[in-house]
C-alpha cells in the first residue's frame, strides 16, 4: 500500500490513509509505515473512531469478527473482508447489514486469494445466467495432490512435506484436507453466481485424506486426474453443491492448474466456458485482492456518499434460499477400486451387482495379486445415481468377496 501510494492517490482522487491497526500480536513495522502510535489492542475504539471510513478485517474466525463487522457497519463505515468462514456461514446477517446502511462490505480475497473472481461473477458476467463451476480453491489441497502425482507419494508424507514448507497448517490442518475451507468458498461463490444463499451444512463436503498413491496412478491410467473440486451446478433451481476428490480428464485446462495454484471455471449460458486462474493465498495475492475492494470504496466515497452497489449484486432480501440436491440423487460416472478375494467368479459377482442396481461398467482393469490373498480390480462406470452405488457397494462388502470398504471417486467428464 505504501509503495503504491501515489497511484492509488491518482486511482481514487484522494490520498489514502492508513489510520491504525488493531493486533493483539503485532509490532511495529517502521519500514511499511506500521509505527508503534499506529498499533492498538482496542479494536472497538478504532473502528468507531471519526477519521475512520473503511474497516478492513483480517482477524479470521466468527468472535469477535462477526461483532465488529456489524458494528462497524453500523456505524458507518464501509468493510472489508477476507473472511470466508464467517461469509459462509454468517452472510446473510452481515450482507444484509451492509445493504440496509448502503455501505459497501468487500470480500474479494475471501475466494481464490489474488483470483478477481468475486468482481467476475458480480459484475463482469452479470449479464449472463450461469450454470455450472467448477472450483480448485483450496491451495493446501491442490499442493498435496499435485506433489502425490509427480513425486508418486503418500498422502501422509505430501502433507508433512506441505506443512513443513507452510502450506498446510500444523497444528489442525483439517479446515483445509477435510474440504471445509473449500466448502466455504463454495457457499460465497454460489450466492455470486446463482443467486441462492447456501451456507456449510447444505454442502456435501469430503477431503484428500483417502486419497492413495493407487488412486492417482490408476486415475492416470485411466486418463485422468485426480482434483479437489468444489462443484455447483444450477439445474433450474435444483442446486448441486459438493466438495469432493474428482476426476477430471487429463487434458482438461482444470487439470493443468497445479501447486498452490487455484482456478474456477465458469460455465454460463450464453459465454460458454471460461476460467480464471492465480495464487488462491500468499500475501501479496491476498492483498491484491484487500487493496481492490478499498480502492472501489474509496472511490465511492469521494463520489460523495453514493450508494454502494449490492455486495452480492442483489439485495440480500431477493436471494432465495438454495434447495440443494441431496447427495443420494446427484448422478456422475464412478471410479471404483475392489481389493477383491482372489478366487474363481469374484469379478462376476461385482459385475451381477452393479448390475441389479442399474450400473453398468465401462472399462476394468485388473491386476495381478495383491500383496496378500486379494487382487486389485478397477472399474470405471457409466452414469449413476449415488444412492445406487453406495446400496452396491454395501451390498458387495457384505458378500465377502473383497476385502475392506471398496474405494470409490466421482468422475467428472462433461465440463
Ligand atoms: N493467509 C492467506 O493467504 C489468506 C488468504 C485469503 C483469506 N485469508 C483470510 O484472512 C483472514 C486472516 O488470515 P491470516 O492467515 O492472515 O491469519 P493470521 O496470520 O492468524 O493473522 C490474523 C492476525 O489477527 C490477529 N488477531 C486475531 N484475532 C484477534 C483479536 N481478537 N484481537 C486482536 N488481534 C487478533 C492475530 O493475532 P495472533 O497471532 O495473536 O492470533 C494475527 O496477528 C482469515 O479470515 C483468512 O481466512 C487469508
Amino acid at each position: 500500500m505504501r509503495a503504491n501510494a501515489a497511484s492509488y492517490a491518482n486511482k481514487i482522487g484522494a490520498p489514502l490513509e492508513l489510520a491504525g491497526v488493531a493486533d493483539r500480536s503485532l509490532k511495529p513495522l517502521v519500514s511499511l509505515g506500521v509505527t508503534s502510535k499506529l498499533i492498538t489492542r482496542d479494536t472497538e475504539s478504532l473502528i468507531l473512531r471519526d477519521d475512520v471510513d473503511i474497516v478492513v478485517e483480517l482477524f479470521g474466525g466468527i468472535e469477535p469478527a462477526r461483532s465488529l463487522i456489524l458494528k462497524a457497519l453500523a456505524a458507518g463505515k464501509d468493510v472489508v473482508t477476507a473472511n470466508k468462514a464467517l461469509l459462509a456461514e454468517h452472510g446473510e446477517e452481515v450482507f444484509r447489514e451492509a445493504g440496509k446502511h448502503g455501505l459497501a462490505l468487500g470480500f474479494e480475497a475471501s475466494v481464490g486469494g489474488g483470483v478477481p473472481i468475486i468482481r467476475t461473477l458480480r459484475d463482469a458476467l452479470a449479464g449472463d445466467r450461469q450454470r455450472a463451476l467448477y472450483g480448485i480453491v483450496n491451495g493446501t489441497c491442490n499442493s498435496i495432490l499435485t506433489q502425490m502425482s509427480e513425486e508418486g507419494v503418500e498422502f501422509k508424507d505430501a502433507l508433512a512435506d506441505a506443512q513443513e514448507k507452510g502450506l498446510a497448517e500444523k497444528v489442525n490442518p483439517d479446515l483445509d484436507i477435510e474440504g471445509h475451507d473449500s466448502a466455504h468458498k463454495l457457499c460465497l461463490l454460489v450466492t455470486l453466481a446463482f443467486g441462492t444463499l447456501l451456507t456449510p451444512p447444505q454442502v456435501y463436503t469430503e477431503g484428500i485424506t483417502a486419497i492413495t498413491q493407487a488412486d492417482i496412478a490408476y486415475a492416470r491410467e485411466l486418463g485422468f486426474t485426480i482434483k479437489l473440486l468444489a462443484i455447483a451446478k444450477d439445474d433450474d433451481g435444483a442446486i448441486e453443491a459438493r466438495v469432493h476428490p474428482t476426476m477430471l480428464p487429463a487434458r482438461h485446462l482444470l487439470a493443468s492448474v497445479g501447486g498452490a495454484f487455484n482456478a474456477i471455471y465458469i460455465h454460463g449460458e450464453a459465454l460458454g466456458w471460461t476460467m480464471y486462474s492465480g495464487l488462491g493465498a500468499g500475501q501479496l495475492p491476498t492483498a491484491t485482492a484487500v487493496m481492490a475492494d478499498i480502492l472501489e470504496i474509496a472511490r465511492y466515497r469521494v463520489a460523495d456518499g453514493a450508494r454502494r452497489a449490492h455486495a452480492l449484486g442483489l439485495p440480500v432480501k431477493l436471494i432465495r434460499r438454495a434447495s440443494v440436491r441431496p447427495m443420494d440423487d446427484v448422478v456422475c460416472e464412478y471410479y471404483l477400486r475392489f481389493a477383491a478375494r482372489d478366487k474363481p467368479g469374484v469379478l462376476g459377482a461385482i459385475a451381477s451387482v452393479l448390475g441389479k442396481r442399474g450400473i453398468s461398467i465401462a472399462s476394468v482393469i485388473q491386476k495381478g495379486r495383491g500383496a496378500e490373498s486379494t487382487v486389485p480390480v478397477i472399474m470405471r462406470t457409466h452414469e449413476s445415481p449415488e444412492r445406487n452405488l453406495k446400496r452396491a457397494l454395501s451390498e458387495i462388502r457384505r458378500r465377502a468377496i473383497v476385502d475392506d470398504a471398496p474405494a470409490f471417486i466421482r468422475i467428472e467428464e462433461k465440463l
